[in-house]
């Protein structure tokens, strides 16, 4: 808190100085706000139009990054900077440090880097330039970002203003992340949203220092990712022959087939984009549960045979992936198998959640395979979230036999070197050996979890589903998930390593936190961006910032400067802040 008084004042200092020096001002309001920033607003550098911005040019992530910054220096000012690699003259230098030399007599090896101090970066701003230095390419990414968003914003272009410089106060910043994961969840099963969106979405991610991007791919309304091996799960799959109107519980029809699917092509295209920005794809295939579409291509998957339609209403179907069918196992092997190839992530997304198991209690083929395990149900234990939702039974043989799948799956994704994600939902039935779980039901699963020495995802549905509304007058909005309201400021106040109930070490588990845009209710890009922001903003300082630096007046303060951003960018997002 002192230390956000210190910055105001001299913030109010600069703002005094500025009117003696011409030209606009870049400042360093900025979100998510660094972990430390010392600012002298009484000298500044004086950035001006075809200066040069250095970096090795032997390297081809620097080269990127420094035509990145360029682009975005040019998108926000009008500026146009000039590349000019290994100029040590450049006022703009891109600096890839090399680590500090420890003493000769330190026999101790050096301990790798954490994956926060992977992406850590410094700023300096002095008498000849603006230097941008870090370990790690990414470190220089997140560097660039933060310089664009310091930058003033012209909005018009003013012709008596086109030769003035860009003032930047002397400043010394230094930043690292909170949290190694900073995730966002799409959901494209629901809505099917078109590769050049999908690459908008990560540039917004990027553009709010995340670094995960959770695609969603299947689900009983529409299977989006082709399997090469299965050419109509993706074909036949993808398509519902119509879609329910509103909440659903009038059950009114639009009678309009949708579809869309992504090859394998588009995804690698995906994976390769979002690695320019720093961005891992978790892909998610949601099983057992959520299977409606690949039941509609295998009904000889289902415990009942089907039919089964893709489903055209939201909600928990009924009908899930039969758990007893040896088969079963075998299209999943296929479906990870093939989903592992195209994505490269150490991250692999089975869900796991919402999966009724009335289906497996009255099925031959699951009952035979819990008796051929031994699996037994256990006294009921409720093991639902603090949000008031979720009514798994505990400890049932048929949540048993879900681990079981679950246990097959985190195998052979092992064999390939990748860990399994799931959600809360996995705790039921007993966690796999090296389950990552995504805490959604609240934070009850998390906390279990991390207690149980598992590594931990918080994403709880009251603090982090931005499907739900942002204001309280839902008349003031799109039609959203119409129940609780999940504004900004609740985002924002999101502890995600919940000290009341976790040990300093347990806490250790919990790898970062997560916004989810379920799609039920989203169906168009300008909607999508509508719901994400400025909410990300403020999910962004939760993945971010420290407790201590966290404000939310100061954070509404710094938002203007973003949204000028947003502006410029061309991006929809709701207006007020809640
Ligand atoms: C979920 O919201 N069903 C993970
Ligand atoms: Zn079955």
């Amino acid at each position: 808190m002192r230390r956000l008084l210190f910055l105001s004042l001299l913030f109010l200092h600069s703002s005094l100085f500025i009117q003696k020096a011409a030209g606009q001002r870049a400042d360093y309001h900025i979100i998510p706000l660094p972990k430390e920033m010392k600012v002298d607003s009484t000298q500044v550098f004086v950035l001006r139009d075809g200066m040069g911005i250095a970096y090795d040019s032997n390297h081809a992530e620097t080269t990127r990054i420094a035509r990145f910054l360029q682009t975005w220096v040019s998108e926000a000012t009008g500026i146009h900077l000039q590349l000019t690699p290994s100029d040590k003259k450049a006022p703009i230098q891109l600096v890839l440090a090399q680590p500090a030399k420890k003493g000769k007599k330190a026999k101790m090896p050096e301990e790798p880097l954490s994956e926060q101090q992977q992406e850590a970066y410094t700023i300096t701003v002095h008498k000849s330039g603006i230097t941008l230095s870090a370990l790690q390419p990414v470190g220089l990414f997140r560097a660039a970002q933060t310089l664009r968003k310091s930058l003033p914003i012209r909005t018009t272009p003013n012709p008596s203003r086109q030769g003035e410089g860009l003032l930047f106060p002397y400043a010394q910043i230094q930043d690292e992340p909170r949290f190694s994961y900073r995730g966002v969840l799409l959901d494209c099963g629901r809505h099917f949203f078109p590769v050049e969106f999908i690459k908008q979405f990560l540039d917004a991610m990027a553009l709010h220092g995340c670094n995960q991007f959770h695609w969603h791919l299947t689900e009983d309304q529409g299977w989006r990712f082709e399997v090469k091996a299965l050419p109509r799960l993706a074909v036949e799959g993808s398509v519902r022959e119509k879609t329910v109107i509103g909440p659903g519980n009038m059950h009114i029809y639009d009678n309009i087939p949708y579809g869309g699917y992504y090859t394998q092509d588009d995804c690698r295209e995906i994976v390769r984009y979002a690695a320019e920005r720093y961005i891992n794809v978790v892909p998610e295939i949601d099983m057992p549960g959520h299977m409606m579409s690949a039941l509609h291509v295998f009904p000889n998957l289902g415990c009942t045979g089907g039919p089964y339609p893709v489903a055209t209403n939201w909600g928990v179907m009924r009908d899930v992936l039969c758990g007893g069918n040896p088969e079963t196992l075998e299209f999943l092997k296929t479906v990870f198998g093939e989903l592992c190839d195209v994505f490269p992530s150490k991250f692999i997304h089975i869900g796991g959640d919402e999966c009724p198991k009335e289906r497996w209690q009255k099925c031959g083929k699951c009952q035979a395979r819990i008796q051929e395990l031994g699996l037994t149900s256990e006294p009921k234990v409720k093991v639902d979230g603090d949000d008031g939702r979720g009514s798994q039974d505990g400890r049932s043989a048929e949540n048993k036999l879900q681990t079981y799948l679950n246990h097959e799956i985190e195998q052979f994704l092992a064999s390939r070197g990748r860990s399994l994600i799931g959600w809360d939902e996995i705790l039921a039935g007993g966690l796999t050996e090296d389950a990552i779980v995504m805490s959604w039901r609240g934070t009850k699963g998390g906390i279990a979890a991390a207690k149980q020495k598992h590594r931990v995802i918080m994403s709880p549905n009251v603090y982090a589903y931005i499907d739900h509304p942002q204001l309280k007058d839902y008349s003031k909005q799109p039609r959203t998930t119409d129940s609780y309201q999940v504004s900004c400021s609740k985002i924002y106040s999101f502890e995600p390593v919940v000290p009341d109930e976790l040990t300093a070490e347990q806490q250790e588990n919990i790898l970062g936190v997560q916004a989810n845009l379920w799609t039920e209710q989203v169906a168009y890009p300008e909607h999508a961006f509508y719901q994400l922001l400025p909410r990300l903003a403020s999910m962004s300082e939760v993945q971010w910032c420290r407790p201590d630096q966290k404000d939310f007046n100061n954070f509404k303060a710094r938002l203007p400067q973003l949204e000028k951003l947003y502006d410029k960018l061309g991006y929809i997002y709701c207006h007020q802040v809640e």
